[in-house]
């Protein structure tokens, strides 16, 4: 299928989708919206693909939703249009997705990202919800995640000044889990969702359940959810694949389904 905004490709089990509005800065435009979800929701149904890689340009993973295109809409249109109700369906994808963000990545950038699961800054990622400076808030989830993320205090800060942090303060913060340098960025995104894409794939989908689950109850249900999850591996071929391969001393051979 062609795209107009991305780029998709394979790269084993990996499905790599690069945002390619290079002119505005990968700005995230309804179509490019539309593309990302669809083939989000694609690679996650393709049972040869095990995780997902979103990554944008050098200079921007993305510089926010599409000013251009926003500005001219009335309220009741964008309500009835229910605008970046869409990108929900990026939460809802099973499989493991991790952005690779270098330089900017600005309101919904960041909001994207963060809809992600593993978040790998290059040294020049630069993240922020400007949205304020615009006369708006963040549309995508950003004053949400963030602030689970990084906690009240930057969130707040964040959302009312539209400062941006970089990779550092970000890291510190809790957003991201790893700076790697930019050039080798993509390789390492590529080569952790690789060890991610070869593990059992209902397993990896298990584990991606069970720490959502930490965002979205208590502590005590939260344990209970995982416990009924961990139990539930055993009923997995490659539950007995993994032991028996760490008592016999080899590499496991997953059957992924
Ligand atoms: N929407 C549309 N176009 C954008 C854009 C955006 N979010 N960000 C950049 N562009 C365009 C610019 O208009 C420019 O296009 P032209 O060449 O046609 O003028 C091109 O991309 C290059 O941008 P700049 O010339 O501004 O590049 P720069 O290097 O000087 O600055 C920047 C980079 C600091 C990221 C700056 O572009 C910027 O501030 N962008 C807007 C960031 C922003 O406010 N994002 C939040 C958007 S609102 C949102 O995301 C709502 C939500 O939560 C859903």
């Amino acid at each position: 299928m062609t795209h107009q905004t991305i780029l998709v490709e394979r790269h084993g089990r990996v499905g790599l989708i690069t945002l390619n509005r290079p002119k505005a800065l990968n700005a995230l435009n309804l179509e490019l919206m539309r593309e990302v979800t669809t083939a989000a929701r694609e690679l996650d149904r393709d049972p040869d693909i095990g995780a997902l890689v979103i990554t944008g340009s050098a200079k921007a993973f993305a510089a926010g939703a599409d000013i251009k295109e926003m500005q001219p809409n009335s309220y009741p249109q964008v309500y009835l249009d229910d605008w970046f109700a869409e990108w929900d369906q990026l939460a809802q994808v099973r499989k493991p997705i991790i952005a690779a963000v270098a330089g900017y990545a600005l309101g919904g950038g960041c909001e994207l990202a963060m809809l992600c699961d593993v978040l790998l800054a290059a040294d020049t990622a630069k993240f922020g919800q400007p949205e304020i400076k615009l006369g708006v808030i963040p549309g995508i989830g950003g004053s949400q995640r963030l602030t689970r993320a990084i906690g009240k205090a930057k969130a707040m800060e964040l959302c009312l000044t539209g400062r941006m942090m970089g990779a550092e303060e970000a890291e510190r913060a809790g957003l991201v889990s790893r700076i790697v340098p930019a050039d080798d960025l993509l390789d390492n995104a590529l080569a952790t969702a690789t060890i991610i894409a070869g593990m059992s794939a209902p397993i990896a989908i298990m584990a991606k359940e069970a720490v959502n689950r930490a965002y979205e109850t208590t502590l005590a249900e939260g344990v209970r959810f995982e416990r009924r999850l961990f139990h539930a591996t055993f009923a997995t071929a490659d539950q007995k694949e993994g032991m028996a391969a760490f008592i016999d001393k080899r590499d496991p051979k997953f059957l992924h389904n």
